[in-house]
């Protein structure tokens, strides 16, 4: 049994594996440790409290893999819920469909009894309302807010993502990610961690990975499934995350600054590695050696060399 995630997944990682050691799912463990950092309100990135949209909306969006059956519930877009993983689930287990976006996303969570509410906290929308202003010199939106959606791309905002990987004791694996997004986003925009096989994929054959970083490449290059694939072809997690994310840095219209994208994969054997294109991120995981859930140093990508073609 084994648990992986994102460095912002070690809060709710020991919840994820207390589901493990109970006899508990993959599926039913990654979701545990996904709603503890969906709780989190210091964590902007993921569910309560995450960066809104450049209107000021937090849009959430999620998904879940269950590796066993290749099975996966995604919502996307959606706005008031602040559990986006459970009803990804839902939408996995109670619809003929994988992914409900806007609206559609929200009527579902009504039906299901979630809890509506303001996601957004005082703080974080004055944080909002000083990245408009620095943006539109003033803080009034201008009609077309494509232009400041440009703007106001502060890579420090856009990359955050939760992602939590899962075997347990059957050898079942399940994989899950959640996120608010690129923080002052074009209301609407969809990121890797709802597209099955971008930023989220797990396959008890073979393997589980998900993303975070910027979801646009993610969703160019089917990351997550490039890694899993890898480890079908019969590589370990670390070569595997780099064979994926060497397809994303060669990009050829994303320089290399630009690429920023981070991967954590485990295999069916319960290898485990994390991997980036940025030195000096972290993943962490825990097994039944560790007490609590482990920080562990991603490997880093080297840099291509341009003299080669
Ligand atoms: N990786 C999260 C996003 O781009 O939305």
């Amino acid at each position: 049994m084994i648990i992986v995630g994102s460095a912002n997944a070690l809060s709710g990682l020991d919840a994820g594996w207390e589901v493990l050691a109970a006899g508990g799912s993959a599926l039913d463990a990654v979701e545990a440790a996904v709603r503890v950092v969906e709780d989190d309100p210091d964590d902007h990135t993921v569910g309560f409290d995450g960066y809104p949209n450049v209107l000021g909306e937090v849009e959430l969006d999620a998904s879940i893999v269950d590796g066993s059956t290749r099975r996966t519930g995604a919502v996307a877009a959606l706005q008031g819920y602040r559990h986006p993983v459970s009803l990804a689930r839902l939408v996995m287990e109670r619809l003929p469909h994988v992914l409900l976006a806007g609206a559609g996303a929200g009527r579902f969570a009504e039906e299901c009894g979630f809890a509506r509410e303001e996601l957004l906290t005082e703080q974080t929308r004055a944080v909002w309302r000083a990245g408009l202003e620095a943006a539109s010199s003033g803080g009034s939106l201008p009609e077309q807010l494509s232009q400041l959606v440009r703007m106001s791309s502060d890579p420090e905002h856009v990359a955050g993502t939760v992602n939590v990987l899962a075997c347990d004791g059957s050898g079942r694996l399940a994989s899950a990610a959640s996120t608010s997004g690129w923080a002052w986003k074009y209301p609407g925009r969809v990121g890797d961690s709802p597209i099955a096989g971008a930023g989220n994929w797990a396959d008890d054959r073979y393997g589980a990975a998900a993303c975070t970083g910027f979801g646009e490449l993610a969703i160019r290059c089917s990351t997550a499934r490039s890694v899993v694939e890898a480890m079908r072809s019969g590589l370990p997690p670390e070569p595997a995350c780099e064979r994926a994310l060497r397809e994303v840095v060669d990009l050829p219209d994303v320089p290399f600054e630009g690429a920023i994208m981070h991967v954590v994969a485990l295999d069916r054997a319960g290898r485990h590695a994390g991997v980036s294109t940025r030195a000096g991120t972290q993943y962490c995981y825990r097994t039944a050696r560790d007490e609590r859930a482990q920080l562990a140093r991603r490997a880093v990508l080297e840099r291509p060399d341009p003299r080669r073609g």
